[in-house]
């Protein structure tokens, strides 16, 4: 009998999880039991961080703890920086996971995959991931890596290091909110990605550098650039109509649109579509905004039936646009914001491994008879 196939892995359960909670049909997200809505209104990243990977909310005291070491661990070796160098043409994405590769040669606890070690390198990666970003950012416009500034928080201190000047307080709490929304989320491709490579053993820097080039494709993080692509192509909101026709028609897909999970709106887009338009009106740029509405509310109508709508990625790229970062960086700060869901869901693996090995049903020739290279035309 033929076997079952389940192609995408579509509804199927891996596991069990404590780390976050979705429902797809109500659009509903909770890291650790606490709604997405309430942690991006009132929560800051660090707090979210610490929220994931102890599964509680901190004291004052411990937030202040864990946020130092934060602080402490921010800077990398100058020998990561001359590698980010030597690939500074690169794509930022893969300038990141170089970088995350090259640190793993310097982390004291490389190959302990003790849930404690894992722990330490998590929060590691966690704090150097945006130095790792600004850095190569900075090495390929001609620039010095900017070192980090232990008075600013994670948003704010990335920001320093990639414009090397002080942000101003709102900027920091767009882009704070922006890695909260980012932190975790179940299984979705990246994170999968990464616990296939915990399953084996392999230790976390691994699965961070698979996590980051599963991230890295247009059907998953690569979204967020590519509607930027798509806005500044459209370039006016009258244009949106006949462009997305243009590409829906040929069986083309709108970016930042669809969840293989959410078939109601995705919550994390809320907050994301909020602040696009406030910030678009703030620098007198509302044409984006514009746009991208038009697209939502004309274009893709139709398509709601289908339990399609905006996900995380439509007004996420706006939003950095807006804030003069470029569009190939949009993927790598998603990536910065994974990070510690990516240590979670390793940390969850590692607790109660198994192999993760699916099997393919094979449906090429069989027993073909070996002909020797002479002999064959
Ligand atoms: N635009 C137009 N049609 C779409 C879109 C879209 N963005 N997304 C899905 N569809 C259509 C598909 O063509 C398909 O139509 P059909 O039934 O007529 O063949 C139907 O909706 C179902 O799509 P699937 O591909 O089966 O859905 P799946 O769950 O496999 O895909 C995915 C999810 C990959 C995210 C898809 O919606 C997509 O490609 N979206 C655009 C890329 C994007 O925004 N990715 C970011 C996702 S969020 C994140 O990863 C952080």
């Amino acid at each position: 009998m033929a076997p079952q196939i389940y192609k995408g892995l579509k509804d199927v359960y891996l596991d069990t999880t404590t780390a976050s909670f979705i429902d797809g049909q109500e659009g509903k997200l909770l890291y650790r039991g606490y709604n997405i809505h309430d942690l991006a209104e009132k929560s800051t990243f660090e707090e979210v961080v610490y929220l994931l990977l102890n599964g509680k909310l901190p004291t004052r005291r411990e937030l202040s703890s864990f946020d130092a070491t934060l602080r402490a661990n921010r800077r990398i070796p100058d020998e990561v920086i001359q590698v980010l160098d030597l690939v500074k043409a690169s794509h930022p994405m893969d300038a990141l996971r170089t970088g995350i590769s090259a640190l793993s040669a310097f982390d004291p606890d490389v190959n302990d995959n003790s849930p404690e070690a894992t722990l330490r390198k998590g929060i590691r990666l966690t704090a150097m991931g945006p130095t790792l970003v600004a850095a190569h950012h900075r090495l390929r416009q001609g620039l010095e890596p900017v070192a980090p500034n232990a008075d600013l928080n994670h948003a704010g201190n990335f920001l320093y290091m990639l414009f090397g000047e002080m942000p101003d307080e709102e900027t920091v709490k767009l882009l704070d909110v922006d890695f909260i929304l980012h932190a975790e989320h179940g299984a979705n491709a990246s994170a999968f990605g990464a616990r296939v490579t915990a399953s084996t053993l392999s230790d976390l820097h691994s699965a961070v550098v698979t996590g980051v080039g599963v991230l890295k494709g247009p059907w998953h993080g690569g979204a967020a650039e590519e509607v930027m692509k798509m806005a500044e192509d459209i370039g006016q909101p009258e244009n949106a109509e006949e462009y997305c026709r243009k590409i829906l028609e040929s069986g083309g897909r709108i970016m930042g649109f669809g969840h293989r999970v959410y078939k109601a709106e995705d919550p994390r887009a809320r907050h994301l579509r909020e602040r696009s338009k406030a910030l678009g009106e703030k620098v007198g740029q509302p044409k984006w905004f514009q746009i991208l509405t038009y697209v939502e509310e004309n274009v893709m109508v139709p398509y709601r039936k289908k339990g399609i709508f905006v996900n995380v990625d439509f007004f996420a790229g706006s939003i950095y646009y807006l804030l003069g970062i470029p569009d190939d960086l949009f993927i790598p700060i998603f990536a910065l914001g994974r990070i510690p869901g990516w240590t979670l869901q390793c940390l969850e693996q590692y607790k109660d491994n198994i192999l993760i090995r699916p099997l393919l049903e094979y449906t090429g020739p069989m027993d073909l008879q070996y002909v020797p290279i002479s002999q064959r035309r």
